[in-house]
């Protein structure tokens, strides 16, 4: 199967970048660029202290959904410094990104905790985007699948089959990650098969509609090859999501590759 047999998820993590008047100047500048953005699922990931001006910058009518790029494992309590998924839910978002690859190897999060993760964020009425993905030396030692395979039954422990079915899955190798060093769309493809396997493992032939994103040093000039491959149902971008024009070339090329 294509990964063009669905409608694709294009989402834009803006990591620690973009505060609240970056964020709102994006949108606007964005909207006039693209103004008909309706070919897919567009996710905006902003730092949680731009959320309410992004969400403000939108406007009631647009298709734009918002998340958040990381949430604490418990609802509410003294842990200074972090937001919950209550707090996520309530500020408009709809998606949480769980297990990114920073998170994982900058703050030393393990699978247990996203797993933790993705059993709050769900049972907050939120949709994780559960990022898997391993290192160059990984690869290197032919670990690849053994990683994302543990990435995912470990993260994924604790949720039930039409729970797992809800979620999205985001296969980003860490060395690809703001390297300008992006996977080939057949690298990409030989991990999204092996994760659909997994998916439909755990929860049935249901998993077969999850959509599985490729993150990693995607560009407006790599989107499209990289939508067309295997099992490829939309894109994480970092780096070039910041830029508005940049952003938008990248989702007329996911318009295009749905048509
Ligand atoms: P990048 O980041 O597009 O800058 O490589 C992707 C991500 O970390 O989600």
């Amino acid at each position: 199967m294509s990964g063009t047999h669905r409608q694709p998820v294009i989402a834009a993590n803006w990591k620690m970048n973009l505060g609240p008047t970056a964020a709102a100047e994006f949108v606007e500048r964005f909207q006039t660029l693209s103004p008909d953005n309706t070919a897919g699922t567009m996710i905006l990931f902003p730092p949680a202290l731009s959320l309410a001006a992004v969400r403000a910058a939108i406007g009631d009518i647009s298709d734009i959904r918002l998340g958040v790029q990381n949430v604490h494992t418990e609802e509410t309590g003294a842990f200074t410094g972090e937001n919950s998924a209550p707090m996520a839910r309530d500020a408009g978002a709809t998606f949480v990104l769980v297990g990114h690859s920073e998170r994982r190897h900058v703050f030393g999060e393990t699978n247990a905790e996203t797993a933790a993760k993705c059993r709050v964020v769900v049972g907050n009425a939120l949709t994780p985007v559960l990022c898997v993905g391993e290192t160059i030396t990984q690869r290197e030692a032919g670990e690849t699948n053994a990683v994302v395979l543990g990435q995912l039954q470990e993260g994924l422990a604790g949720l039930r089959p039409e729970q797992i079915v809800a979620l999205v899955i985001a296969y980003e190798p860490v060395w690809a990650i703001g390297t300008g060093r992006t996977a080939t769309p057949r690298d990409a493809a030989t991990v999204h098969v092996l994760i659909r396997g997994v998916l439909v493992e755990l929860a049935g032939e249901g998993g077969r509609e999850i959509p599985i994103l490729y993150g990693g040093s995607v560009t407006p000039e790599n989107a499209q090859a990289l939508l067309a491959a295997e099992e490829v149902g939309g894109l994480l971008v970092g780096g070039a999501s910041l830029d508005p024009d940049r952003w938008a070339s990248i989702c007329a090329a996911a318009g295009a590759a749905s048509r």
